[in-house]
């Protein structure tokens, strides 16, 4: 069957075997995935290897928060691995982002996403670190949390990155902000029906591609289904009635 590059299927386990078995499972039913630190830190740089020699898409969740010089060295290294994605803290500021894009360029195939506001936060976790927004907001909803993903979002773009990760919820404010070229991926959904487990802000795929997201990425509800061809299916055929 073929794959929706628009989905991406996070690899979230404490071992290669692991990881590996999914992947092989899946066969030709997904052609990216995500690897994050927790994987990268068991199985290493080999898995990535065999993903991309494997034919498929790598995105390397990073997550870099760094001196410029640790970013872009972290970068290079990612973009000769083959990766196509690869992430870095927008709280980190412009310095950090333009030396992530400035190292992905001799990687004509590797995007840099900037984070804004991890799914799992609240406008008060964003208060309890500071960030109060400008106050134009109710002051008790998710005001200062958009406030605070478009601001990260367009500094990201200044910077020169490819494009955001956010939550399916600011999807569509972003894409009017960044325009129609810019990647916009969105963790924190859910499969419809499914618990949205600990994402504070979860949607389904299809609400997240309709509002403006160019790819969704999903873990366990694949990863630990009990049949992960079969819920990739299901999430694919979500997408498809939202064409
Ligand atoms: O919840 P799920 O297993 O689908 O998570 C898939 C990916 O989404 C994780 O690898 C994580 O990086 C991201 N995520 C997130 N915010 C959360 C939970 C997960 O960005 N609150």
């Amino acid at each position: 069957m073929e794959s929706d590059h628009r989905i991406i299927v996070a690899l979230d386990f404490d071992n290669r075997r692991a990881a590996e078995d999914l992947v092989d499972r899946l066969g030709g039913q997904c052609r990216f995935y995500k690897v994050g630190l927790e994987l990268l830190t068991a199985a290493g740089p080999g898995l990535i290897e065999r993903l991309v020699a494997g034919g498929n898409e790598v995105f390397l969740d990073l997550k870099l928060f760094e001196i410029p010089n640790s970013v872009a060295g972290a970068v290079r290294v990612a973009g000769a691995l083959g990766v196509s994605m690869v992430t870095v803290h927008g709280m980190g500021g412009t310095g950090i982002m333009s030396a992530a894009v400035a190292a992905a360029r001799d990687f004509p195939r590797l995007r840099v996403l900037a984070l804004t506001v991890v799914t799992s936060m609240t406008s008060a976790d964003l208060a309890d670190v500071g960030v109060t927004g400008s106050g134009s907001g109710s002051g008790s909803g998710s005001g200062s949390t958009e406030e605070q993903v478009v601001r990260l979002a367009k500094l990201a773009q200044g910077a020169g990155c490819h494009g955001v990760i956010a939550s399916p919820q600011e999807a569509r404010a972003l894409r009017g902000v960044l325009g129609a070229d810019s990647l916009i991926v969105t963790p924190g959904v859910a499969l419809p029906g499914g618990s949205p487990g600990e994402h504070a802000r979860a949607d389904t795929p299809r609400a997240a591609v309709a509002a403006g997201a160019s790819h969704v990425v999903v873990g366990r509800a694949v990863t630990r289904a009990a049949d992960p061809p079969a819920a990739l299916r299901l999430l694919r055929a979500d997408l498809e009635r939202g064409k």
